[in-house]
């Protein structure tokens, strides 16, 4: 880290302290294009604005907070120093879209002093080629310690009515179907009222929505606001002004109503700003893994990435169930092996086993605080046996923990129920977290739950346990710091196809990477094969809203360490051809090229497998056909690679011809150029194996 020390430039431009404090301070990115500009009014607010390529971005935005205890508001400063520094490094992720990641950035730390309570107060800004992250911190102070936060008053002041890609602000699900509008015409309450199918909302007003948010102007600029680095903090969402097109933060409260309980020396997340004029730089930028702290997981050899199946999918379109009593229990010993078997010879790491532990009959709607023991499987399922098969067979059972939403349950069963995993052979658990938090009165995103889901990080973490969590708060790149946190859901998943009122449209998959993708990977559970979703229940109208090409291309288009293969093996054993791709793609990378994309359109993007020389494209589409050509040009010099291309076939779309789909083999080369037909709701995957 070269460090520089601009205050002495600064007096000399600017004067005094006092009086530069009215003076703007500029800050730009290492390649110009970003600026930042600081300043402080006649009542001493201090503000900050963007500019991309000399674009207002950010018009000046208020930073401050209400704090509850002490009942103080910090909002009016005198500037005490300023700092700046630059960096440029290279650092490496134990798993990730390419080993190696740059973190370059130019960085101005401002401190400040609340002009009636004298508080201190520093506000960080890093300003990357991606667009802006910054934080407040909270250094030690005389006088200053223990705090309760009220409201963030973070303002993103907004140069237009940009059009967005929105779901509505809520404390406790993030599962919402994309809304695409002007940011005038946002109702998240009406668009709320539109999802029977989400069973616990909280939905916090017409003007409210989440991050991370994805926009685009008029002149053809992205803007994406998310945060990095949730720490002991509850999550933001964001309200917005529609007179001004003012954005402010709005924290999600705890149980009595406050929003933060801290102590000096704190740093809040940062709030992130990406801007680009291309939105395929949106999706490469790893600048919110940057503004996360290093991994602290000094041993990181048992960490993997993985492939898994699961016995899962059958409960879900009603061929199983979860609890024993309802008399189709499908997490018995038998059917179990029968997954197991499949993905022994189909070369997969895991079988994810729900419905394997008593409680199941009495789970769920009850805010009930005791509901499983997660060390107790059900009567008909043999876990000593099937944990020892599944080892013979060279794979692993991945655990199933749904708290029900009561953490302080699991809490409470932490060490016995990672003994019970490691005694069966297992090292990674799926969490889930139904229905209402206990805590009761907390949220899925308040403060209190964000500090849960980083105590199950770190005690899985000391228990060499891989983990993925399910509804749990929006990612923020904490995988950086605990790498064992392989992947969460935290969005509306594949299994949404499965709702009966509103279940997933085409365009969904070509959305999730601007938003919730943005914070870290998804457990998305692509891959199913069978698109009518009525095979063991006749009523059910519920359907998969893609072609199967799609399913393939999404595991390439959606990121992620952990993939899974949704559909069961008999559904996979009707298109073993197609199969074969999930088989051969990779789940670790080193190089990844976003080649094309447009929010709610399209994405197409090209990966090369970690360690090998072979490079894997996927390309999707929303509701509209597409065609495109793609060049190969990232391919090496003078090589030849054997292309499989499972691609759309003339006659298929995602709502009268889903399954249909061809397979062609070609040679090609760095000079080949590719021309890609997708279907309606369609797409296509592409594997190239060096030669
Ligand atoms: C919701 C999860 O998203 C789903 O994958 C799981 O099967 C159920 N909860 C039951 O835990
Ligand atoms: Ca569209």
């Amino acid at each position: 880290m070269q460090k520089l020390t601009v205050t002495s430039l600064l007096m000399l431009l600017f004067g005094s302290i006092s009086s530069f404090s009215q003076q703007p301070i500029y800050l730009s990115s290492p390649d110009k294009n970003v600026t930042l500009k600081v300043q402080s009014d006649k009542n001493n607010a201090v503000s900050y604005s963007l500019t991309y390529k000399n674009k207002a971005i950010l018009e000046p935005s208020l930073l401050g907070f209400q704090l509850n205890k002490p009942k103080i508001d910090l909002k009016n400063f005198s500037f005490i120093s300023i700092d700046s520094t630059s960096v440029d490094e290279t650092w490496k992720p134990v798993w990730g879209e390419m080993s190696n990641i740059r973190n370059n950035y130019k960085q101005l730390s401002l401190t400040l002093k609340e002009n009636q309570s004298a508080v201190i107060l520093k506000v960080v800004f890093r300003v990357f080629n991606e667009g802006l992250g910054f934080r407040y911190e909270f250094p030690t102070q005389d006088n200053f310690k223990h705090f309760i936060v009220g409201d963030e008053l973070t303002q993103f002041n907004l140069a237009g009515n940009h059009k967005t890609f929105w779901i509505p602000g809520d404390y406790d699900t993030n599962e919402y179907l994309y809304n695409t509008t002007k940011l005038s015409e946002i109702d998240a309450v009406k668009a709320a009222d539109k999802e029977p199918d989400i069973a616990l909302k909280s939905v916090i007003g017409v003007n409210t929505i989440q991050c991370p948010l994805m926009m685009k102007t008029d002149d053809g600029i992205y803007i994406n606001i998310h945060e990095a680095a949730l720490i002991n903090y509850p999550a933001m969402n964001l309200t917005l002004d529609k007179n001004t097109f003012t954005l402010t933060s709005h924290l999600v409260p705890d149980a009595v109503g406050n929003k933060a309980y801290l102590q000096t020396p704190f740093q809040t997340p940062w709030r992130t700003i990406n801007v680009s004029d291309k939105a395929t730089d949106i999706l490469a930028s790893k600048m919110i893994l940057n503004l996360n702290e290093p991994s602290k997981i000094t041993d990181v050899s048992w960490i993997k990435p993985q492939k898994f199946i699961g016995m899962w999918w059958e409960m879900h379109t009603g061929k199983a169930n979860w609890d024993k009593a309802s008399g189709k229990h499908g997490a018995n010993t038998a059917n179990v092996k029968t997954y197991i078997d499949f993905a022994a010879l189909h070369g997969f790491d895991g079988v994810l086993v729900e419905g394997w532990n008593e409680g199941w009959e009495d789970w769920f709607g009850n805010w009930k605080e005791n509901v499983f023991d997660f060390v107790t499987p059900y009567s008909d399922y043999d876990v000593n046996y099937l944990a020892d098969y599944a080892k013979q067979k060279g794979l692993r059972l991945i655990m199933h923990h749904e708290t029900s939403g009561s953490a302080t349950n699991y809490e409470r069963h932490f060490d016995k129920a990672f003994q019970f995993m490691k005694d069966h052979n297992m090292n990674t658990v799926k969490t889930g977290y139904v229905g209402r938090i206990i805590p009761r009165g907390e949220h899925h995103d308040s403060q209190w739950m964000v500090n849960h889901y980083q105590r199950v990080a770190e005690k899985t973490a000391e228990n060499h346990i891989m983990l993925e969590a399910h509804e749990p708060v929006h990612p923020t790149g904490l995988h950086r710091t605990y790498p064992n946190w392989l992947a969460n859901e935290a969005a509306r998943g594949n299994e949404f196809n499965n709702a009966p009122n509103l279940a997933l449209v085409p365009e969904h998959e070509t959305i999730l990477p601007f938003t919730r993708l943005m914070g870290g990977p998804m457990d998305y559970t692509p891959g199913f094969f069978h698109f009518q979703l009525n095979q063991f229940d006749s009523s059910r109208k519920t359907r998969v809203r893609t072609t199967l090409a799609k399913q393939l291309a999404l595991y390439v288009t959606i990121y992620s360490p952990l993939q899974m293969a949704g559909d069961f093996p008999d559904n996979f054993n009707q298109h073993l051809d197609a199969f074969q791709f999930i088989k051969d793609v990779p789940v670790d990378w080193d190089d990844t090229k976003i080649l094309e994309a447009e929010p709610a359109d399209y994405i197409t993007i090209a990966r090369k497998q970690k360690g090998k020389d072979n490079w894997f494209i996927g390309a999707i589409t929303d509701e509209n056909s597409r065609n495109a050509t793609i060049s190969l040009d990232f391919l090496d010099n003078g090589a030849k690679y054997q292309a499989i291309i499972y691609k759309d076939s003339d006659n298929s779309d995602w709502q009268n011809n889903p399954e249909s789909y061809k397979i062609e083999k070609v040679i090609v080369t760095k000079q080949s150029k590719l021309d890609l037909k997708l279907a309606k709701g369609g797409g296509c995957a592409i594997s190239l194996m060096k030669l």
